[in-house]
């Protein structure tokens, strides 16, 4: 019988660059409680946000994205053309038809790539970051762009306290390559479906609906032991882990989680919610990108990373940082 050969692949995969792009628009506290019935104290006692960017009709998700994925493939030292995957994890594109991978990637000049759009909702970078690893391990791809971008307000009733404080806009993106030594641990996934109906965007509406106690509960309760897991899967500790950047979706679950972890004192945690706000899919790469720039993240840093939102979705791993 004649059999199916399968390519060779890479030993493992590392994220060779990341690239970011933040809305010119800051949204400060202050100014949402000029038009709605909440106050600066309560946002930042409750979720910990400052202020947050809201994209200008020109900063289309497209353009963010492009922008981006462009810095991310500067930083990575690669061509457009060495690229051969291009993942969009977004849970809030311009039209549902068609996705928008293929329009970023040839904006970018990437002649021809694998490319597809991803909904796992904000878990959907860390899923596409896991997607993209095991695809270079496998031989599938040899260099992949993983972007994260949203443009939340396009899916937020901005009248809404309850959700208009919390979800903003932005892209983050990486270049990830093969490697001789594994740099991208295996990704922990998993979802709650019967808790779908927390967080959606009901039909034939068009603003978001969160039930967020619910969120809150079970993100504190559940998602500690996913973390525990892509360490114990990494061959890691709590005390190998430079860099704890998990969702931002809210400061007091961010700092629950670290402190439930038992992370060493030096543990860098990502807090890019207090000056970018929940920027679902698009936060996880946002916050590293931030760490980098500002010095705060190293070259060479071990990152524990998670995504969690709506279906309800997690996916966590441990990674090298470039
Ligand atoms: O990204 C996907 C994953 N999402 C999450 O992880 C979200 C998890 N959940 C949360 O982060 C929090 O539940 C929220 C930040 C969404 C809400 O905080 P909370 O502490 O759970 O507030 P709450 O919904 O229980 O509301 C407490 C009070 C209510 O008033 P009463 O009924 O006690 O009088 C709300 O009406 O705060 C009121 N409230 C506000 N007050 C001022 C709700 N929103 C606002 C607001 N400003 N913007």
């Amino acid at each position: 019988m004649t059999t199916i050969q399968l390519p060779a692949g890479a030993k493992g995969a590392r994220i060779l660059g990341f690239g970011d792009y933040r809305p010119r628009r800051r949204v400060t506290n202050d100014e949402l409680a000029r038009t709605m019935d909440t106050n600066d104290e309560w946002i930042q006692a409750r979720v910990g946000i400052a202020e947050r960017r809201w994209a200008e009709p020109d900063e289309t998700l497209v353009e963010m994205s492009v922008a981006a994925g462009g810095k991310a493939l500067a930083a990575s030292g690669l061509a457009a053309t060495d690229i051969d995957l291009v993942l969009l994890a977004t849970t809030s594109p311009p039209t549902a038809i068609p996705g928008i991978a293929p329009q970023v990637a040839h904006q970018l000049g990437i002649p021809r790539p694998g490319a597809f759009d991803l909904n796992a909702g904000c878990a959907g970078w860390c899923y596409a970051l896991g997607s993209a690893a095991d695809s270079i391990r496998s031989g599938s791809a040899r260099n992949v762009l993983v972007v994260g971008g949203e443009r939340l307000t396009d899916y937020t009733n901005l009248d809404d306290r309850g959700t208009a404080v919390i979800f903003a806009d932005g892209a983050g993106a990486a270049v990830l390559g093969p490697s001789d030594v594994p740099a991208i641990g295996p990704v922990v996934w998993g979802s709650d479906g019967d808790l779908h109906e927390a967080i959606a965007v009901p039909l034939g509406e068009k603003g978001m609906s969160m039930a967020g106690q619910a969120v809150y509960r079970w993100a504190t309760t559940k998602l500690t032991a996913t973390l525990e897991e892509a360490m114990r899967r990494a061959g890691v500790t709590p005390d190998d882990i430079d860099v704890f950047a998990p969702h931002q979706a809210n400061l007091r679950i961010i700092e629950l989680m670290a402190k439930r972890l038992k992370l060493p004192e030096r543990t860098v945690i990502a807090r890019d919610i207090v000056r970018s706000g929940n920027t679902s899919a698009a936060s996880v790469p946002l916050a590293l990108s931030a760490l980098l720039e500002s010095g705060e993240a190293k070259s060479g840093d071990l990152a524990l990373l998670l995504g969690y939102g709506a279906g309800l979705t997690f996916a966590g791993q441990v990674v090298v940082l470039p």
